[in-house]
């Protein structure tokens, strides 16, 4: 066994204590920097305020053709919103909407989207606007990283997941049949724009699923706020502005600094992995269907933290601080029953391993990580049983 990078334990604050502005009409305003050197940008969190998000976008892009690439759940409620925005500041906006789910980014679909860029007269000045979850973020920003060599690109998450994970970092790509995320490229956004208020129509197992990588970036990164989370889960789930503004503040903060210190992913980054060796693992044989990501994640912390505890790496008492977290935020926390061997094969293809061994990330307590190269049957000791 062989110990790597340590990180984490950083300071505590208390996340509502942070800067904040207050609009005209009274409403908080946050932004959360991404140091990329030239290819810095800003998170900007508000609630009610797609239509200035809109006007924004062209501001700061200042492009006059826009694709907005949705799905249609967002489409209906949220894209006239934003496009009376970019409107309004003169742009000409394309909406394209695309069919639902992960298996939406593929190549034909990316095909298509090119197809529909050039049918709507984009040129190397135009840019792609994601307004949804993951899933639009990757496949629109692939789009855009790659159509004319790559044009200027916008995020406007509306999942919870996208917000604090997706939207931020640069990471864009489509699936192959054979995998997830084989295909991609590295396209930081020129902004990323929440509307807290995007999250009343986002079905409760989907804000629960998004959870589990803010209660993650917490876990690996930050003792202060998981303690400050920790009694303000429900607030959240019931997106009290008071708890979910700042919550996404640090939680978009925490992947921010991560990012910025390791733009592609030479270690520290691959801390966000915390619980994603085994979550990869029971999404390959659920096939990715009828578990959402962010479930088998919260399930993969909870073996992770356990496993932390066994190999002496994190204190007694890490794991069931971490599961009753995850309890509470309305996510499962134990593995589908399968044999040892089917999720030892289903490991062992991870692509973040090195030979054999295998990038795994143990926690060294609350609020720190570190990644460790193991066998997996270090990671899943003879008679560890699902
Ligand atoms: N690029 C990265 O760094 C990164 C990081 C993590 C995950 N991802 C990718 O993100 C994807 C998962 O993202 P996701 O969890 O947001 O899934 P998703 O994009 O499929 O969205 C989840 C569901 O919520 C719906 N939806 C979105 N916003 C809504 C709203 N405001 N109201 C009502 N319904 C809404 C969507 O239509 C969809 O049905 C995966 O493809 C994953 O690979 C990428
Ligand atoms: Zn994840």
């Amino acid at each position: 066994m062989k110990n790597e990078k340590r990180a984490g334990g950083r300071r505590g604050a208390d996340p509502s204590s942070g800067s904040s502005r207050l609009t005209g009409r009274g409403r908080m305003r946050r932004n959360v920097p991404v140091a990329l050197a030239e290819r810095s940008y800003e998170v900007e969190i508000g609630q009610d305020w797609l239509e200035t998000i809109g006007r924004r976008i062209v501001d700061r892009v200042g492009s006059d053709r826009f694709a907005l690439v949705t799905v249609p759940p967002v489409a209906r409620r949220h894209a006239p919103i934003l496009t009376r925005g970019l409107k309004a500041r003169g742009a000409h906006v394309r909406r394209i909407v695309v069919p639902d789910g992960d298996a939406t980014k593929n190549l034909t679909e990316l095909g298509k989207l090119y197809d529909r860029f050039l049918d709507a007269g984009m040129d190397r000045q135009s840019a792609v606007i994601s307004l949804g979850g993951g899933v639009v973020g990757d496949l629109g920003g692939f789009a855009a990283a790659t159509f004319l060599r790559g044009i200027s690109f916008v995020q406007v998450p509306t999942t919870v997941l996208a917000m604090v994970d997706a939207s931020i970092g640069g990471k864009t790509g489509v699936n192959l049949p054979r995998g997830k995320n084989l295909v991609g490229a590295f396209h930081q956004p020129r902004g990323v724009y929440l509307d807290v208020a995007t999250l009343r129509s986002l079905p409760p197992r989907q804000r629960s699923a998004g959870m589990a990588e803010l209660i993650k970036a917490a876990a690996i990164w930050d003792a202060g706020f998981f303690d400050w989370l920790e009694p303000r889960i429900e607030a959240f789930l019931r997106l009290d502005p008071k708890v979910v503004i700042p919550a996404l503040e640090r939680g978009c903060g925490i992947k921010a600094e991560i990012v910025a210190r390791d733009e592609r992913e030479g270690g520290l980054r691959r801390l966000l992995n915390f619980g994603h060796t085994l979550a990869h693992a029971i999404e390959a044989h659920a096939n990715f269907r009828g578990i959402l990501h962010g479930e088998a994640v919260a399930i993969g912390m909870v073996f992770a933290a356990e496993r932390s505890e066994a190999l002496g790496f994190a204190p007694a008492g890490t794991r069931s601080r971490l599961e009753s977290v995850l309890e509470r935020a309305g996510l499962p926390t134990r593995p589908p029953s399968r044999p040892r061997r089917a999720y030892l094969s289903a490991i062992a293809v991870d692509k973040k391993k090195e030979g054999s061994r295998i990038h795994f990330v143990v926690s060294r307590g609350i609020g720190r990580a570190q990644t460790a190269l193991l066998a997996p049957r270090e990671i899943l000791p003879p008679g560890w049983k699902a």
